[in-house]
């Protein structure tokens, strides 16, 4: 049973996404690529890596968006067709899974595939694509998730915005350490891919996987940074973060709702910010 996700919470962090992610990694991994990359997108949600990536890319480029949740993907498919028009751009519809994108750096494909993932890369059209990539999402699967990737996949394999198990609140508050060990234990939590969420040891996981198997493999710093005026995003991280630390049990209950109050009231008075630890990765397949 996959986790599922608000496709409003995704909206939201996409500004924070987008300023995170460090550009020299996707940079390297778009010289790897052919001159019309096909680029398989797990775990896509409303498809705000390939908002992000494709004029990055720039040039023709076909993209596969999997998710479990169809409705994510149908979003994906307004908000791209939404702020493609915003910037000038044709679309077109050749048919109710694909959309393509006219730009002047040449068309950009957009298909959908609803499929659940704990399986993968089990029946995923590998062979039709140049790299798997995705965001936000290899912190939820599990370590034998990465272990059968980094088995059978033969292409490059980018993973952005990993989180790390820290996240900063300023100013600090006496019940921070409370949440944090809580969330972080949250974050643990068996997600639907064979046994306990990777959580903060994606990166490490991911790193050790692929480079066993004769990966170049980098990674890169990718935090949130927060900022005062963000309301909407410091208001859903202070939620998240409470919503999480009393997951498993009320204990701590006062200590985590005063904090969540607290927390609250300075989003309104303009005085809270956060910083949340993200690492990006990209394996590269070594010659053969
Ligand atoms: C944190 S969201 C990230 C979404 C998107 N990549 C982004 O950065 O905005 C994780 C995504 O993984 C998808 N997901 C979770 N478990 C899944 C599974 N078992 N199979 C397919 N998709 C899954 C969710 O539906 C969600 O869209």
């Amino acid at each position: 049973m996959s986790e599922s996700f608000d496709g409003d919470w995704l909206d939201i962090r996409e500004p924070a996404d987008a300023r995170a992610r460090s550009f020299a990694l996707a940079e390297r991994l778009s010289a790897a690529l052919p001159a019309r990359p096909r680029l398989l997108d797990l775990g896509a949600g409303t498809g705000s890596l390939f908002r992000w990536m494709a004029p990055l890319l720039n040039r023709a480029q076909a993209w596969t968006l999997v998710d479990a949740d169809a409705s994510l993907i149908e979003r994906a498919f307004d908000t791209i067709a939404v702020r493609a028009l915003d910037v000038g751009f044709d679309i077109s519809a050749p048919s109710k899974r694909v959309l393509l994108v006219h730009t002047p750096s040449g068309a950009w494909r957009v298909e959908g595939l609803v499929a659940d993932l704990a399986d993968a890369p089990d029946g995923l059209p590998l062979g039709k694509h140049d790299a798997v990539v995705c965001t936000a999402f290899c912190d939820l699967v599990s370590r034998t998730w990465v272990e059968g990737m980094a088995a059978r996949l033969r292409l490059p394999f980018y993973a952005a915005l990993n989180v790390e198990g820290h996240a900063r609140f300023l100013p600090p508050h006496p019940a921070d350490g409370i949440v944090a060990r809580r969330f972080r234990r949250d974050q643990g939590r068996d997600k639907g891919f064979g046994g306990p969420a990777l959580g903060p040891d994606a990166v490490r996981a991911m790193a050790a996987a692929f480079r066993a198997r004769g990966f170049d493999v980098t990674t890169a710093s990718s935090p949130w940074r927060v900022g005062r005026a963000e309301a909407r995003m410091l208001s859903a991280l202070v939620d998240g973060h409470a919503e999480a630390a009393m997951r498993r049990t009320p204990r701590g209950g006062t200590a985590i709702r005063a904090w969540t109050a607290r927390r609250h009231a300075q989003i309104g008075q303009g005085r809270l910010r956060a910083v949340v630890g993200h690492r990006d990765l990209l394996a590269l397949p070594g010659r053969r």
